[in-house]
């Protein structure tokens, strides 16, 4: 009972928001998945990446943060951490320079995303990770957008945090998340004592988990379809002139870093944006594709059917307008999660019709 209670006796399980078999059956997979140690999973994204921050900062720490990323995520750094008087300087992610004259005496991590939400720009791990060690720092990792084509841990991050209510679930018929990290730092996480996940109680539903393993072993697969389709639009949105971001288009400010850290075989993952410059013309657009019956005019992403957003007004709303504008988020912007279509020429078509039609 003792060893139990202190998560020493193997497959035993002491009480269910620590440990239960559904859940470490996932944790385990997903760990496999990142190269990790071990891995722990959370009730949503949301709360693998407060739950992992908390557990690192003390109140009076400093953090480095991606000026972009998910508008929650930022919301969780510009004003909630306040209340521990944890700082945080916010960089363009892709500029190490700056990255690392940002760094403090009292700085604890850098937070980033891999491909960036919503300006899907890449973060060079490699690069991140040989500052976040020469300053004895955490490299802490969202790969939400890049689950398989991108392995933070085995370029040298620290912690990789996901919202599996994304393309690892796959279904968007739940919400979930995943903390990646050695065995020292899952431990920590969910000590009996002082662990910031077993205190605060973030625990998965284990009912979830078991769904959730199941859609992970075709998590492969879709990944390359979400790819191939994205950047088959992504050149026809290019080749229309409309101002097109997607890391897998050759001309891309990243298309290089993301090549160099990928894993071959998966794509540059299944989002793209494209600019339509006011917020009317991006709506006009959106509203007509969800008729002609190309998606949904939905936030989510990793869906099966195609999902489209304005950002600016949706899931990065808590990003302040002057902020919006500083990280270059046009109020234009529409964000794709293309979806495992068979016939995306079909999509296109679809698509094409309606910019025709609305003279865009
Ligand atoms: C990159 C990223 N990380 C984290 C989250 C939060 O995930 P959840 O909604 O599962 O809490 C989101 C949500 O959109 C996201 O896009």
């Amino acid at each position: 009972m003792s060893d139990t209670f202190h998560g020493e006796a193997e497959g035993c399980f002491l009480y269910s928001r620590h440990w239960n078999p559904s859940n470490k059956y996932l944790a385990d997979a997903i760990a496999r998945m990142e190269g990790a140690e071990e891995a722990w999973v959370t009730a949503s994204g949301m709360a693998a990446i407060t739950n992992t921050i908390l557990h690192i900062c003390n109140t009076g720490d400093h953090i480095v943060s991606s000026m972009t990323t998910y508008g929650g995520t930022f919301a969780f750094l510009e004003n909630y951490l306040t209340k521990f008087q944890i700082k945080v300087t916010f960089v363009d992610i892709t500029n190490i320079s700056e990255v690392e004259a940002a760094i403090l005496p009292n700085t604890k991590l850098i937070y980033t995303e891999s491909v960036t939400n919503p300006l899907l720009r890449v973060s060079d791990i490699p690069a991140l990770a040989s500052i976040a060690n020469k300053h004895n720092v955490k490299l802490v990792i969202d790969n939400t957008f890049t689950p398989m084509i991108v392995s933070p841990i085995k370029l040298g991050a620290h912690i990789v945090v996901y919202s599996m209510t994304k393309f690892i679930n796959g279904k968007n018929d739940c919400i979930a998340g995943a903390i990646c990290g050695n065995k020292e730092f899952i431990d920590s996480l969910i000590d009996v004592n002082t662990g910031t996940a077993m205190l605060l109680g973030p625990v998965l539903d284990p009912l979830r988990s078991s769904g959730i393993l199941k859609n992970l072993h075709s998590l492969h697969i879709r990944m390359k379809q979400h790819s191939y389709n994205a950047q088959y639009l992504a050149e026809k949105f290019s080749a229309a002139s409309i101002r097109t971001v997607y890391p897998g288009l050759s001309g891309s400010k990243d298309h290089e870093v993301l090549t160099r850290i990928m894993n071959p075989g998966f794509g540059y993952g299944g989002v793209i944006t494209i600019d339509l410059a006011t917020a009317e013309r991006a709506n006009k657009l959106m509203e007509m594709m969800e008729l002609e019956d190309v998606g949904y005019l939905a936030v989510s992403l990793g869906y099966f059917k195609t999902l489209f957003s304005n950002p600016g007004k949706s899931t990065s709303s808590e990003v302040p307008e002057e902020i919006q504008l500083q990280m270059g988020l046009s109020e234009g912007l529409i964000r794709f999660s293309v979806g495992l279509d068979n016939d995306i020429e079909r999509t296109w078509n679809r698509i094409e019709n309606c910019i025709k039609t609305l003279g865009l």
